[in-house]
């Protein structure tokens, strides 16, 4: 087994780590405090190609490979996870369907200017009562001929408001159950869509989230993708590809803590010696570091499997419920090594802690992930 990685892969990788420790870190505290959106960042990150990096070049994307969007991913939520989540559901939720699934005119009108970066993307799945139970869609996209009418509530959507383009779940056939779902490509500007306030988040605090409401939206019938009733497929397969990359924002985010935790005991000094020599502290440095890179190889193994066009599925739900989970530890355990200092926010690791706790929710609870790795195991 080949560890190492070619040299395009560690020049992104690079390249996403200069972009982090330079501009990122600048206002990080201060978006976070302000739940102010990074609108020059996510105009810089698409000049350098990291709002389409997995779109292939034929749609205005970078044609990168899944590993290298991994590693990027890892380096810009190491400083910012608001930028992580960003990126991701633009990425990998958004453009990803629609390369995937859609239609040659589908690429062409709303693929190339997101794989751009011009347009940002949003994907609305979550209602106020479907979260993780997905099949129980209320939205109504009633079938008129030429067009549908949509009609209904989404929940928790990450960049509603700067989104220009939404790809929507919505029941066409309540009848049929999930198999009555579909999916559409709406413009954020049509008439009828509004936005429910800024949610007030714990953390993640400089991604944009909001409900939209939905009341008599035409929707032209060539924005839907795919066959009549696919739509919940088409959400089950781009989770799939979406929880990589919120995976790899979560080993961000415990890499991030990690890496403050070792330089803080390096140089704060206790009973007369610096923290690391306390074997308390080293241990726990210890415990946080296997934690990381167990997470981190269950990421590139998801990531790889899908660069190869394997099955994939059940390794990004492991990859996804098993490094949101070390993040949490890693980050509390990263607070306690800070005591009081890790208690406010000038110190990063608090927030890190609240970030962390959002990679456990969103794209599937860990719960789910279970669900879904326990049924791939079991399954007959
Ligand atoms: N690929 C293809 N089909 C799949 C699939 C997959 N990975 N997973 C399930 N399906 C199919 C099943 O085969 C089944 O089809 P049939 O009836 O034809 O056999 C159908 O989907 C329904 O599946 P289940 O019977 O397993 O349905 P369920 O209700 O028991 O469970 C679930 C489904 C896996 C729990 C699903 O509801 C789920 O993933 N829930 C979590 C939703 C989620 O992740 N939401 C995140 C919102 S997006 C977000 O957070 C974005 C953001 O802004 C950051």
């Amino acid at each position: 087994m080949n560890f190492e990685f070619s040299e395009e892969q560690l020049m992104i990788q690079q390249a996403a780590k200069d972009y982090a420790e330079r501009e990122l870190i600048q206002d990080v505290l201060e978006r976070d405090a302000k739940a102010e959106y990074p609108t020059r960042h996510v105009k810089n990150l698409a000049e350098l190609g990291f709002m389409g990096m997995l779109v292939d070049h034929k749609y205005d994307g970078g044609g990168m490979d899944t590993v290298s969007y991994v590693l990027a991913m890892e380096e810009i939520s190491k400083i910012d996870s608001s930028l992580g989540v960003i990126i991701s559901v633009n990425n990998s939720l958004v453009c990803y369907g629609i390369e995937k699934y859609g239609t040659e005119e589908q690429k062409e009108k709303f693929l190339k200017p997101l794989a751009r970066g011009e347009k940002i993307g949003a994907f609305l799945l979550s209602e106020p009562e479907a979260g993780s139970d997905a099949t129980s869609q209320k939205t109504i996209a009633e079938d008129k001929g030429d067009h549908y009418i949509i009609n209904g509530i989404k929940n928790w959507i990450t960049s509603a408001n700067t989104a220009s383009t939404y790809v929507v779940a919505a029941q066409t056939y309540p009848e049929k159950g999930h198999h009555g779902i579909n999916v559409f490509i709406v413009d954020r500007n049509s008439q009828g869509i509004s936005l429910g306030p800024h949610e007030d988040k714990m953390g993640m605090r400089s991604s944009d989230t909001h409900s939209v409401m939905f009341t008599d939206v035409k929707v032209p019938k060539e924005n839907r993708i795919g066959d009549d009733g696919f739509g919940f497929t088409f959400a089950m397969k781009t989770l799939e590809a979406g929880r990589i990359g919120i995976a790899s924002q979560a080993v961000g985010i415990a890499a991030g803590a990690l890496d403050r935790a070792i330089k803080y005991s390096k140089e704060r000094k206790a009973f007369g010696k610096i923290l690391a020599k306390h074997q308390a502290i080293a241990f726990k440095i210890s415990d946080m570091a296997v934690k990381v890179e167990n997470a981190r190889n269950l990421c590139l193994k998801a990531a790889w499997l899908k660069d190869q066009g394997k099955p994939y599925g059940m390794a990004s739900a492991m990859a996804k419920q098993y490094a949101a989970d070390i993040a949490m530890e890693v980050t509390t355990e990263a607070v306690q090594i800070f005591g009081g200092y890790g208690y406010v926010k000038e110190y990063h690791v608090e927030r890190l802690m609240r970030e962390a706790k959002l990679t456990q929710i969103y794209e599937g609870t860990s719960e789910i992930q279970k669900i879904v790795i326990s049924r791939a195991l079991l399954r007959d």
